[in-house]
């Protein structure tokens, strides 16, 4: 079966900060364990380079425009290596063969009669890159999602014909319950489409960087026009018909909840009038906040990820942000809750189990793989893989982690009752045996979620092969008695609190 999975793209104004990197892990984890699932999958992600937002930053910055999406994208692109993302595709907005598909979808739309040339007067807000009816406060208009003043715009436009479409849409919707997930956003959509839809201005023609549209007077294209599109061009759309062919429509777009309406209005109406099928789910995270805003630039509230990555490493830092918060719904970052979290999951639990049972079959087994019956470990594996899947399908990424601690704890409570420290031998290493398969299991797990440390877990354990190259199937295919193990270090050292 194929799989096709999406992050949205990021605007190269800013560098990344956590709630950046959030959408991109949680995507990188169920890629991974797609593939794991004998699944052929394609993972796109990338940059947003085009805007007036982007060509503002630029010019701050004293910078054309390209250098800062080429710097950004440089960024991006380093940051994902150090986190272990698995894209199959990197995006950038400013290719050239996506230029040649914008500007295709348009004339296409132009010629349907779902695009026409109009007059847009209204208000328009750069920072969320979207026309906008401003709220008024303190004298001032304000965007009523960032609440940063808006600007007047009143210029000849194209305009998509989005109002032809909201019924179909509405319809989508209520047939198809995956395709708004989590179920909790749905009435928020209807309820949006249910006050009218009005037609969208999709070209900007005081903004000068941007996709030239293929019109008389080569209005650079709305930039949240073009960038949806890269979801087609990204997958060969136009340019690799065999890799579009195998992998459209989306299985899985994931988004932040701060761009549904862009995701679950504006896009499948785009798709319809391109006669191509929908995408089954898009599902909408929650923000990360701190001290209860959202974490942002213009709050002076963003942690770095380089800060997170530098001080605990790649795996303890996808760890808390997929396991601290159910999917779906918002958290709050703090460096308090994040050592929380560590200490108690990865140094306590995983870590020292993992550290005390190598360290004992050392002392006990010459630092070889004992022989001994696993069978309790494996109908312990048998339950929490069904559940495990179960909730992986439905991106209960935490709950999925939950369920791998049943494991883990089983673990750990069996050493304890068994004492395998008391024995010598044989007898240790039968004692042992249970709970060295069971860690190797844990690691094959928690490998879409913590890939590096799962990697040095299978090393300790003397293993040559990298979980995440594995198959669940591999759960049952047991160490081979004798095996030495590899090196050994601690794992997830404690931290002060
Ligand atoms: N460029 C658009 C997306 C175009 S996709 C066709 C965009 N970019 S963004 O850089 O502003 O945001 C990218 C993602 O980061 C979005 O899904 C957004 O929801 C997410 N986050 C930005 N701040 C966030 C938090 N504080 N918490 C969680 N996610 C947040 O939107």
């Amino acid at each position: 079966m194929n799989y096709y999975i999406t992050t949205p793209l990021y605007y190269v104004n800013d560098e990344p900060h956590i709630g950046h990197v959030y959408t991109t892990v949680a995507a990188d984890c169920l890629a991974r364990y797609k593939r794991m699932s004998g699944c052929r999958t394609f993972f796109l992600t990338g940059t947003d380079e085009h805007g007036q937002k982007v060509a503002e930053a630029a010019s701050k910055k004293q910078c054309q425009p390209q250098e800062l999406a080429d710097r950004m994208a440089a960024v991006y692109s380093e940051l994902w290596s150090q986190l272990e993302i698995s894209y199959d595709r990197f995006f950038r907005t400013t290719e050239p063969e996506h230029e040649k598909v914008v500007q295709t979808v348009f004339t296409r739309l132009l010629q349907q009669g779902d695009i026409y040339r109009g007059e847009y007067q209204g208000w328009y807000c750069v920072h969320e890159e979207n026309y906008v009816t401003p709220v008024l406060e303190n004298s001032q208009r304000l965007c009523p999602d960032c609440r940063r003043p808006v600007r007047e715009v009143a210029e000849p436009s194209y305009f998509f014909r989005l109002s032809a479409y909201q019924e179909k849409v509405r319809q989508h919707i209520l047939t198809y319950p995956d395709f708004v997930q989590p179920d909790f956003r749905r009435n928020e959509v209807l309820s949006f489409l249910s006050q009218g839809l009005l037609d969208l201005s999709v070209t900007r023609k005081n903004v000068s960087w941007g996709i030239p549209s293929p019109t008389p007077e080569r209005y650079p294209v709305y930039v949240w026009f073009d960038a949806l599109l890269n979801y087609l061009t990204g997958v060969g759309y136009l340019c690799q018909e065999e890799t579009f062919t195998a992998f459209w429509p989306p299985s899985v777009q994931l988004i932040g909840k701060d761009i549904i309406r862009f995701h679950h209005i504006i896009w499948p109406a785009i798709l319809m009038t391109l006669n191509l099928p929908l995408p089954e789910k898009i599902f909408a995270h929650g923000w990360w906040l701190v001290n209860r805003d959202k974490m942002s630039k213009s709050l002076g509230n963003v942690v770095s990820p380089r800060d997170v990555l530098k001080e605990y490493g790649s795996s303890a830092f996808r760890f808390f942000l997929l396991r601290e918060v159910p999917f779906g719904l918002d958290g709050e970052y703090s460096e308090t809750n994040f050592c929380k979290r560590y200490n108690s999951d990865l140094a306590n639990d995983l870590g020292n189990l993992v550290n005390r049972t190598l360290n004992l079959v050392e002392k006990k087994c010459g630092g070889r793989i004992p022989e001994g019956q696993v069978e309790e470990v494996n109908r312990l594996t048998e339950e929490v893989q069904s559940l495990f899947r179960e909730k992986m399908e439905r991106l209960a990424y935490s709950e999925a982690i939950e369920t791998v601690w049943r494991l883990v704890i089983h673990l750990n409570k069996f050493l304890d009752e068994k004492a395998p420290w008391r024995y010598q031998g044989e007898q240790a290493g039968r004692l042992l045996r249970p709970v060295v398969e069971g860690i190797r299991r844990v690691a094959l797990f928690l490998s879409p979620f913590i890939p590096a440390a799962c990697r040095d877990i299978y090393k300790m354990l003397g293993l040559q092969t990298d979980p995440a190259a594995g198959n669940w199937k591999d759960l049952f295919s047991p160490l081979p008695a004798g095996q030495n193990l590899g090196p050994r270090f601690i794992l997830f050292p404690r931290r002060p609190p």
